[in-house]
């Protein structure tokens, strides 16, 4: 039977981050929330220039082969999460990169905001929503965010346990997953109608 393939996609990308251990628990929360793919996908291991491709990516067309490999990529998935830091009040820069050296791969798609931070990232979360509308895809409304403690920052050591830490946000975490779930049910039913009329 075909199931859906989700995204996680990692938005920091520096050395001593915690991004990818609270990736892979927000992923293993999905997996077992919802009968989906789960891949985490770490924009590390696709290292876009910044902002180089010539063209207008709503317009399609693509000059580089890295930019055609992300199309692959992300044109993979049916939704995506995003799990990212707030950065001086915004996301990573290297996560808003990814996103606008594509367009229509992303359009139309469900997609999930997880945000990190010492006020659990709640203003990068509200722009990234905003960016992913831009785009347009559909963000869920359920937007999770984590609260790290000053120390924790401080220390900076990439070390983190998201399940001991934020385990009290997991029902949030899921019930997000579910709102998800019910987007790509809705997102592949008018799939169907379009393609029936
Ligand atoms: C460049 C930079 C800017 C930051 N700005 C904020 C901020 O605006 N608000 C906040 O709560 N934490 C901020 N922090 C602290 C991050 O929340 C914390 O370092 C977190 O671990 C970053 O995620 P990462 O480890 O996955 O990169 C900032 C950290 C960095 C490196």
């Amino acid at each position: 039977m075909h199931s859906d393939k989700i995204l996680v996609i990692i938005g920091s990308t520096r050395t001593r981050r915690i991004g990818p251990r609270i990736a892979a628990w927000v992923a293993h929360i999905g997996s077992q929330a919802i009968g989906a793919q789960f891949e985490v996908v770490d924009l590390k291991d696709w290292p876009l220039p910044m902002d180089d491709e010539p063209g207008i990516p709503a317009l399609g067309g693509y000059a580089f082969e890295h930019t055609r490999a992300w199309s692959r990529k992300i044109s993979e998935a049916q939704a995506f999460v995003f799990v990212t830091p707030q950065y001086n009040w915004g996301y990573p820069a290297p996560l808003k990169n990814a996103l606008d050296h594509l367009y229509q791969e992303w359009s139309g798609k469900p997609a999930m905001i997880v945000t990190y931070g010492g006020h659990e990232g709640s203003k990068c979360s509200r722009q990234l929503r905003q960016v992913l509308k831009g785009l347009n895809m559909r963000p869920v409304r359920i937007r999770p965010g984590f609260r790290l403690t000053l120390d924790q920052i401080k220390a900076n050591t990439g070390a983190i346990d998201p399940a001991a830490q934020f385990g009290k946000q997991e029902k949030k975490v899921r019930k997000a997953f579910s709102q998800l779930q019910v987007r790509l049910q809705r997102t592949a039913s008018r799939r169907w109608w379009s393609w029936l009329l």
